[in-house]
């Protein structure tokens, strides 16, 4: 799939617009009858309301395209990439994240695995992947993988950096994300380095450090990650792999 500019889709699918559309017909209808009725309360609870669905809506729009580039781009510039490293990212949809780090990589490979799964995305193929790397012009150091976060088809110790950005969450059942975490830890190089994003990532730093990782960190992602709800932002968990010979 070519295309003149990479289109990145929406995170959770379309199925956030019926709802935001429902909710601002069903406000506008309150804010009119409360208006022929001269019901002053209900008017401006109806009103609150709108703008509320509004900021929700905007909130969540920018989180899933400009704000997550934003927020990836500091969460790169901080790796201070040398440029010839081998990059992974698991469940890199239709490349944001993937795209931006083959950016920083003239000497390097980034990697993509994913399971292309439509409802995860919109339009969350492996061709729109490929045709977003192409449009963003790192397509010769980019390969996509299908491949399943539980059983990741590369050597151990295949990987400089390993990332990623709201895809654990989407594996169900707390066993099955700890043993995609462990093939993350598996995959990754003596002294490489992690980032994993998502919905309370905090909940993945015990399960790193008994698959062996140190510097095991957790910080709490700003507005920018919030998805339009106040206070719900996600969480960024670090990680690395012990140097060989190393004693942690
Ligand atoms: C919300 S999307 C995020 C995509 C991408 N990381 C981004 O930020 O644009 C979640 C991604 O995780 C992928 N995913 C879900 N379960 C997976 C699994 N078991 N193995 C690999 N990828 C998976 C989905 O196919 C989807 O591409």
């Amino acid at each position: 799939m070519r295309r003149d500019r990479a289109r990145y889709g929406v995170d959770g699918g379309y199925g956030g617009i019926p709802i935001f559309l429902l909710a601002g017909a069903g406000l506008l209808a309150g804010d009119r009858w409360a208006k022929r009725r001269d019901k002053r309360l209900a008017g401006s609870v109806a009103k609150v309301g709108i703008v509320a669905v509004l900021g929700f809506a905007a909130g969540y729009f920018y989180s899933t395209g400009p704000g997550k580039l934003s927020v990836w781009k500091e969460l790169l510039d901080e790796l201070d990439l040398r440029g010839d490293e081998d990059v992974l990212d698991i469940g890199c949809g239709r490349g944001a994240v993937l795209i931006s780090a083959a950016h920083r990589l003239p000497r390097g490979r980034a990697t993509g695995a994913d399971i292309w799964r439509l409802r995860d995305q919109t339009g969350n193929t492996r061709a729109s992947a490929e045709g977003n790397a192409m449009a963003e012009g790192v397509s010769e150091r980019v390969d996509l993988v299908d491949a399943d976060a539980r059983h990741l088809p590369f050597p151990p110790d295949s990987f400089d950096v390993v990332l990623s950005n709201l895809a654990f969450d989407n594996i169900h059942g707390s066993e099955e994300r700890a043993k995609a975490l462990r093939e993350a830890v598996r995959v990754l190089r003596p002294g490489g380095r992690m980032r994993v994003v998502d919905v309370r990532a905090d909940r993945y730093a015990p399960i790193l450090r008994s698959a062996g990782c140190v510097d095991v960190g957790v910080r709490h992602l700003d507005w920018r990650t919030s998805f339009g709800l106040p206070g719900h932002h996600m969480t960024l968990v670090l990680a690395g792999k012990p140097a060989a010979g190393s004693r942690n």
